[in-house]
């Protein structure tokens, strides 16, 4: 296969993915999700894997297969993936935090199906834990990558999360122009540093995906060496 050839050149990491939608359970047949399909995190997993990364592929459900090599923990609510990243994430050597958590999980989950009995209803929710700000607040803390989907402003908010949430990078993306981001075969990303911009040009996310797997290495060894 033309893996033969591939330069393994993450040989000796570890990378811990979140990816896809998280679902926030409203009652046994409800839940609050987004429309994220995991195809950009899966696509970094895949990547890491054909560099020779050990990968963990922390997500959330989605419709497509992970790739093979990979160990799938598989969550469903914000919170869990959130344990599920705190347990793997001191181990690793990088940490991309591509996943769509749900920012609010409800607050009393009810445990049979509500009714219709009222003619307007309301819902409390509360904030759940940031997984990749915790993660940068381990002793042991990896490498680590956001991702901004943004609508407006997107210097400006993925520089503020780059530096609010102690990342190394943040990958931002421009989810209002047509053909990108969420449920799209396409992507295009800027990358930040505290320093840096870099642009990844529209393409299937396989062709951003590889070449965001490098880019991350580069300053992975700028940091490191
Ligand atoms: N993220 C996370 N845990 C959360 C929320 C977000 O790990 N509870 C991560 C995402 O995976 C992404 C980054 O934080 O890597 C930015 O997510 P985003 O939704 O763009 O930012 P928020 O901080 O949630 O702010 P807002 O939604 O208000 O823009
Ligand atoms: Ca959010």
């Amino acid at each position: 296969s033309s893996d033969f050839f591939a330069d393994k050149y993450l040989q000796n990491q570890h990378w811990v993915i979140t990816a896809g939608p998280t679902r926030e359970a409203i009652d046994p047949v409800r839940y609050i999700s987004n429309h994220s399909s995991g195809k950009m995190g899966y696509a970094i997993a895949h990547a890491a894997l054909r560099a020779g990364a050990k990968v963990t592929l922390i997500s959330g459900p989605v419709d497509i297969a992970a790739p093979t090599g990979c160990e799938l923990i598989q969550v469903i609510s914000a919170e869990q993936m959130h344990k599920q990243a705190l347990t793997y994430a001191p181990q690793a050597t990088t940490f991309v935090a591509c996943a769509a958590v749900a920012d609010y999980r409800v607050a009393d989950i009810a445990s049979e199906k509500i009714k219709k009995d009222s003619d307007v209803m309301q819902i409390s929710l509360i904030k759940n834990h940031d997984i990749v700000a915790d993660v940068a607040q381990l002793a042991q803390k990896p490498f680590i990558v956001g991702f901004a989907a943004e609508t407006q402003n997107v210097e400006q908010y993925a520089r503020g999360k780059l530096m609010r949430k102690n990342l190394d990078l943040i990958a931002a993306n421009d989810v209002a122009k047509a053909g990108q981001g969420f449920n799209s075969n396409d992507n295009a990303l800027t990358v930040f540093s505290a320093i840096d911009k870099i642009e990844i040009p529209l393409a299937n996310k396989h062709i951003v995906a590889k070449q965001l797997v490098s880019l991350i290495n580069q300053h992975y060894l700028l940091k490191h060496t």
